[in-house]
C-alpha cells in the first residue's frame, strides 16, 4: 500500500490505473479508522479493483467552536489498518494541498442541509459537500462507499451527484455497531465510561420505535414522542433533536408512508452523538 499527499500524484495514479481498465473505489473518511470504516473499505474491496481510502481532517466542516483541533487522529494506525483491508493508497492530503491559498469556491446543496444536523452546525454540510467533491475530482473513482450512520450526509451526497451529473456510483453502507448497539464513530472516544454505558440509549429507542411501528402505528409525532420520552429517561443524555423525515429530502412527515427516516441527534457532556433507523412501510 501506498501513501499518497500530493494532490497532482493521486490524479496521476488514479488516471494511469484506469488507464489499464481498473476500476477504482473511493472510501472518504476523517481517519482515526474503526470497524465501521474498515466495512467500508471492505465493501470497496469486492466492488472495485483498486481501493483509495482518503484521510483527511476537512477543517471546511467544523464549525468555530467544534473540535477540529482535538479530532483524534493516528495516521501510522490507519495505514496499518486500511493496509491489512487490501486499501491500494491512503490519500493523506495537507490542508494547504486541498485549499491553498485563493481558495474561494464551496458546493452548497440546498433544502436537505436546513433541517437535522444542518440546524445545529451551519455551514457543516457545505463543507462536507466541498471536500467530497474535490475527493471526487481527484480520484475520480468508479464507486464511492458513504456509511448510512449518517444518513443526512448519504442524503446530501447522492443530491448532489445527480443534480452537478458527477459521473460515479454511490454506495451506502449499513451502520456497524458495538456488540450493545452503539453506532461505533470516532468521537465515541470522548465519552466518560458512565457516557459510554448510558449511550446505546440512542439505539435502544430506535429499536422499540421500530416494534411500535410494527404493531401498526404511523402518526410520527407519537412515535417521536415516544422517542423522546425514552432518551428524557437517561439523565446524562440531552436531546439535540428526534425527527422522522422522508428519506429523499429529509423534510418532516406526520404520517409514515413509503421510506421514511428517523433521525436523532443526542449530546452525552459536550459529545454530540448521531444515530438513525430507515423505517418502510
Ligand atoms: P468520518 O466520520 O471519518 O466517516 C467516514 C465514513 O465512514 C462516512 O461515510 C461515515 O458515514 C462512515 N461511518 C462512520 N461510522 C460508521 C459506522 N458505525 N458504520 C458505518 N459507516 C460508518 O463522514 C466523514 O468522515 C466526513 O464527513 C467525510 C465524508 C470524510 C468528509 O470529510
Amino acid at each position: 500500500m501506498q501513501r499518497i499527499s500530493a494532490v497532482s500524484e493521486m490524479t496521476a495514479w488514479s488516471r494511469e490505473k484506469q488507464r489499464q481498465g481498473e476500476t477504482i473505489g473511493l472510501v472518504p473518511t476523517m481517519g482515526y479508522l474503526h470497524e465501521g470504516h474498515l466495512t467500508l473499505i471492505r465493501r470497496a474491496k469486492e466492488k472495485c479493483n483498486r481501493v483509495v481510502v482518503s484521510i483527511f481532517v476537512n477543517p471546511l466542516q467544523f464549525g468555530a467552536n467544534e473540535d477540529f483541533a482535538e479530532y483524534p487522529r493516528d495516521l501510522s494506525r490507519d495505514e496499518n489498518l486500511a493496509a491489512r483491508e487490501g486499501a491500494d493508497v491512503i490519500f493523506a492530503p495537507l490542508v494547504k494541498g486541498m485549499y491553498p491559498q485563493g481558495f474561494h469556491s464551496s458546493v452548497e446543496v440546498e433544502k436537505l442541509t436546513d433541517r437535522l444536523c444542518g440546524q445545529a452546525r451551519p455551514g457543516h454540510f457545505r463543507g462536507v459537500a466541498t471536500v467530497v467533491a474535490k475527493l471526487f475530482n481527484i480520484v475520480g473513482p468508479d464507486q464511492a462507499f458513504f456509511g448510512q450512520k449518517d444518513a443526512q450526509q448519504l442524503a446530501v451526497i447522492r443530491r448532489m451527484v445527480a443534480d452537478l451529473n458527477m459521473p460515479l456510483t454511490i454506495v451506502g453502507v449499513p451502520t456497524v455497531r458495538e456488540p450493545d448497539g452503539l453506532a461505533m464513530s470516532s468521537r465515541n472516544v470522548y465519552l466518560t465510561p458512565e457516557q459510554r454505558q448510558a449511550a446505546p440509549v440512542l439505539v435502544r429507542s430506535l429499536r422499540e420505535a421500530r416494534e411500535l411501528i410494527g404493531q401498526g402505528e404511523r402518526d410520527a409525532a407519537k412515535i417521536g414522542g415516544f422517542i423522546r420520552q425514552r432518551i428524557t429517561r437517561e439523565p446524562l443524555a440531552v436531546i439535540d433533536y428526534v425527527e422522522i423525515v422522508d428519506n429523499d429530502f429529509l423534510q418532516p412527515v406526520d404520517k409514515l408512508a413509503g421510506t421514511c427516516l428517523i433521525a436523532l441527534a443526542v449530546r452525552f457532556g459536550n459529545t454530540r452523538l448521531i444515530d438513525n433507523m430507515v423505517v418502510e412501510v
